[in-house]
């Protein structure tokens, strides 16, 4: 496959050149459709900002921290009066966070006690095949045995279930042979990795390294890892989902929504537009958006005298060579962006919200963040110089390859195909660079497995305000060409490369890569 033309990858030289500008366009922001709770939603900054627990390793020995997650129902109170039902990472929402040092391996062993069969895929992870929740390595739901049983009969009629396999318990093996970044964990179930996610199955995996901590970055209860997601409720209070067949013989959601399914409750760490309560000082906050389709904007209301509230520090992979102070952060699903609030541009005792510009009435509103009033030390910095970033020279790409991410009839579609496993579209050499191009219809924000990459042009220009750094996620907007530049390393295998919108990566929008 070195060297082959983009004309040659999506056939019919429908791209020569150029990236085209396709003329499909969706007149407004959301790439999705509200679903309107069906319960008196909660109150808003009425709720402590909750902080998922850091899980302690069952064991550890020279090299290894070993953990172990089991996936279960729970419960949790969000709408008032009533219960939600959560299928959590040890029962919550969100999971309980991980935390790695750089440089020694993590086994993490999922157990499954939920009524339908779960994958899990480490978001950022550069991890070989065998430990990337491919969505056909699958663990079984509690007494589910194989294939035909426990709930999952109906995944057999999928494409591909055929070479499925089914575990009680799967030891997914993190070699961390990586630097400090936001990583997250989540459920890559074929085909319902849309109303997993949206029940609960979701959890940060912090990776740490020396160069990080010799920064003096804000830390300790000054690190706030913050996972925003949408949600709607039913009327029993539990998390409503259009799904095709919720028995899961059936991947997808009702027509209506196959854009995404947007929710009409904001819920940071799970709780409904919850309240910090912070100190005048400096904090980071590791930005995620973990919602099935939602896109938000970020801003602090008010923005502070000077404005450049948000510096960010770091993005999917890690930290950015400098910081840049941002007004406002736009972030598509999967996406995180690593920023420093300093609390002490705002007079004692106020209060600030976090707002999202993209939404409105209740999803235009995130949280808050209520100051103190003492007077308190700080010895945190943002220094100017981060991090030392590799730049991929795209001069020195050995092949480029596009893929045309596209709605075709009821299913989405990369390069016209429907998610084959099993079927390859790009067969990379470990070691090289090469330029990914991605064009888009409707907004798609982007993810690659295995490896991170730089964007390198958007439209033909410059890469975007919140392209900085190493990526694994990029937001391409509606039909835009975006350009990344990649090089796998270490690990052959079968990779995916997919939608982040989690109803379109469910109805087909994936595919497969093969390093070699
Ligand atoms: Cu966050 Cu393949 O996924
Ligand atoms: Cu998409």
């Amino acid at each position: 496959m070195l060297g082959i033309g983009a004309a040659a990858v999506l056939g019919a030289g429908a791209v020569a050149g150029g990236l085209p500008a396709l003329g499909r366009l969706i007149p407004n922001g959301q790439p999705g459709l509200l679903l309107s709770s069906k319960v008196p939603l909660p109150s808003r900054y009425a709720v402590p900002l909750p902080v998922p627990p850091v899980l302690k390793p069952v064991r550890a020995d020279a090299t290894t921290d070993y953990y172990e997650i089991t996936a279960r129902p729970g419960l949790a109170n969000l709408v008032p009066g009533r219960q939600t039902e959560v299928w959590g990472y040890q029962g919550m929402f969100p999971g309980p966070t991980i935390e790695s040092r750089s440089g020694r391996r993590t086994i993490v062993t999922h157990t499954n006690e939920l009524p339908h069969p779960t994958a899990v895929h480490l978001h950022g992870g550069h991890v070989p095949h065998e430990s990337d929740g491919y969505p056909l390595d699958l663990i079984s739901p509690l007494g589910g045995g194989s294939g035909g049983a426990g709930g999952n009969a109906g995944m057999a009629g999928m494409p591909g279930m055929s070479s499925a396999t089914f575990a009680p318990q799967r030891q997914y093996v993190y070699p961390m042979q990586q630097h400090a970044a936001t990583l997250w964990y989540h459920d890559h179930t074929m085909g319902f990795t849309g109303p997993h996610v949206y029940r609960g199955l979701a959890g940060f995996h912090i990776v740490r390294d020396e160069d990080e901590m010799a920064l003096d970055l804000p830390q300790g209860a000054r690190e706030l890892p913050l996972m925003i997601a949408d949600r709607a409720f039913d009327e029993n209070g539990n998390f409503a989902y259009p799904a095709l067949d919720p028995s899961e013989g059936r991947p997808g959601v009702q027509d209506a929504y196959m854009n995404g399914v947007l929710g009409d409750v904001i819920l940071v760490n799970g709780a409904p537009w919850p309240v910090a309560k912070v100190d005048r000082a400096r904090y980071r906050l590791r930005l995620l958006n973990a919602s099935n389709a939602r896109r938000y904007r970020l801003e602090l209301d008010p923005q502070p005298p000077g404005g450049g509230a948000l510096v960010q520090v770091g993005s999917d992979g890690g930290l950015l060579a400098r910081p840049v102070a941002h007004d406002g952060i736009e972030l598509a699903s999967a996406e995180r962006f690593d920023v420093v609030v300093d609390f002490a541009r705002y007079p004692a005792g106020s209060s600030v919200r976090l707002v999202n510009r993209l939404g409105s009435g209740g999803t235009a509103e995130v949280m808050r963040f209520d100051i103190g009033s003492a007077s308190v030390s700080d010895g945190s910095r943002v220094p100017d110089q981060l991090a030392t970033v590799e730049q991929l020279d795209p001069a020195k790409a050995v092949a480029t390859r596009t893929f045309l991410f596209a709605q075709s009839g009821t299913s989405w579609t990369i390069n016209g195909q429907e998610y084959q496993p099993g079927h390859s579209l790009a067969a990379p050499k470990l070691g090289q660079i090469e330029i990914w191009r991605f064009i888009t219809d409707v907004h798609h924000p982007i993810h690659l497995h295995l490896d991170p990459f730089q964007v390198i042009s958007r439209n033909n220009a410059a890469p975007g305000e919140y392209d900085a750094g190493w990526k694994d996620t990029v937001d391409v907007l509606p039909a835009q060409g975006v350009e990344v530049a990649v090089r796998f390393s270490d690990y052959a295998g079968q990779f995916l490369l997919h939608c982040h919108n989690l109803e379109h990566e469910d109805m087909a929008m994936m595919a497969e890569f093969t390093t070699e």
